[in-house]
């Protein structure tokens, strides 16, 4: 089994190309990646494969690829130590996928939740694709044998399934594939809607005023942040349960200056939401300006973007086919 090297561990995260990172995905997530990967030997892909589980115009799902490929760039991720790359580069993620589909029980794929969720809000489009995305998210994970893999919330079912599909195998052929644990490390934090603040901050969600976009100016950051939803009692403390709103911009600041509730709640003592919002906004765009000037910078050069995925999918593919090839030989393929 191929495994990372020395002490340091192999760590695996997919993002998928579905459109421009939230400042939620940034604080729950990305922000971590950069200092996690400068302790391990990681692997980030562009999750492009499954992207196609739903509608997209061929020109969009290209631009949200490269994009997103040049989020992770901008994020201080080292495209020389670590693998970044795209997932339809590299034939073997669908190859493998096939024959981990052929190893797991259509009653088990039927309890993933997200399945269920998604396919009510796509009624017009649920397809098989759909249905076999954890299995392609587990043949991702798989070929490349990692010991840790940091998922949201959303994603832990996915892995639970990832870890009993490995195990069946390895049941009946040997040790083929590491069982990956979930990333233990710092958790990112859970950054909620800015208008309905008991849900998820969402790209997708259709009101805009809902979430901050890596790509949004200075300005409307701090329309936004200025226009969320709070509560009529004007006092800065945290309570997620009963000030959900004041809560989520409390821990959006908190993440952006390293300050903790206490000293949070000190400074605002007082003080109205009007202050409270105008500090929260600026610490946002303290924070997201120089990643938005970064990743222009990065967009704007196709050919560095080329040249780093084509390294990227090279290095991973070399990795994974190992892998691959091993399964193929298992299972009883001919090869010659
Ligand atoms: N399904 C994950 C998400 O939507 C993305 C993903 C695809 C992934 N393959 C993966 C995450 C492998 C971790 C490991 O967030």
């Amino acid at each position: 089994m191929e495994t990372a090297t020395e002490n340091r561990k192999r760590v695996l995260s997919f993002v998928q190309s579905s459109g421009t990172p939230t400042l939620g995905n940034y604080l729950g997530a990305f922000r971590n990646w950069a200092g996690m990967a400068a302790e391990n030997d990681c692997i980030f892909g562009v999750a492009d494969l499954h992207a196609l589980t739903v509608r997209n115009a061929p020109a969009d799902l290209r631009r949200r690829s490269i994009e997103m490929y040049a989020w992770l760039l901008a994020l201080g991720l080292d495209p020389e130590k670590n693998i970044i790359f795209l997932q339809s580069h590299v034939p073997a993620h669908a190859q493998l996928a096939w024959i981990l589909n052929c190893y797991t029980a259509f009653g088990e794929a039927s309890r993933m939740t997200q399945f269920k969720d998604k396919s009510k809000q796509h009624a017009d489009n649920v397809n098989v694709g759909l249905f076999t995305y954890p299995i392609l998210m587990a043949a991702d994970i798989l070929l490349y044998n990692p010991d840790q893999v940091p998922v949201g919330d959303d994603q832990k079912q996915h892995l639970e399934l990832a870890r009993d599909i490995a195990t069946r195998f390895n049941g009946i052929y040997g040790d083929v594939f590491k069982i990956p644990e979930p990333y233990i490390g710092k958790k990112g934090a859970r950054v909620t809607s800015l208008t309905d603040p008991e849900k998820k901050m969402s790209k997708s969600d259709p009101n805009v005023k809902s979430f901050v976009s890596l790509t949004d100016t200075n300005d409307q950051i701090a329309k936004k942040i200025k226009s969320a939803v709070t509560d009529s009692e004007a006092a800065v403390y945290f309570d997620a349960e009963k000030k959900p709103g004041v809560s989520n911009l409390m821990t959006i600041y908190s993440c952006c200056t390293g300050r903790d509730f206490a000293a949070i709640e000190a400074e605002f003592a007082g003080k109205g939401y009007g202050d409270f919002k105008a500090a929260v906004a600026d610490a946002v765009v303290a924070e997201l300006e120089p990643l938005r000037t970064e990743y222009e910078r990065i967009v704007g050069d196709k050919a560095y973007i080329a040249a780093c995925a084509k390294t990227g999918a090279e290095k991973a593919a070399r990795l994974a086919y190992r892998t691959l090839n091993k399964v193929m030989k298992k299972v009883g393929f001919y090869q010659v």
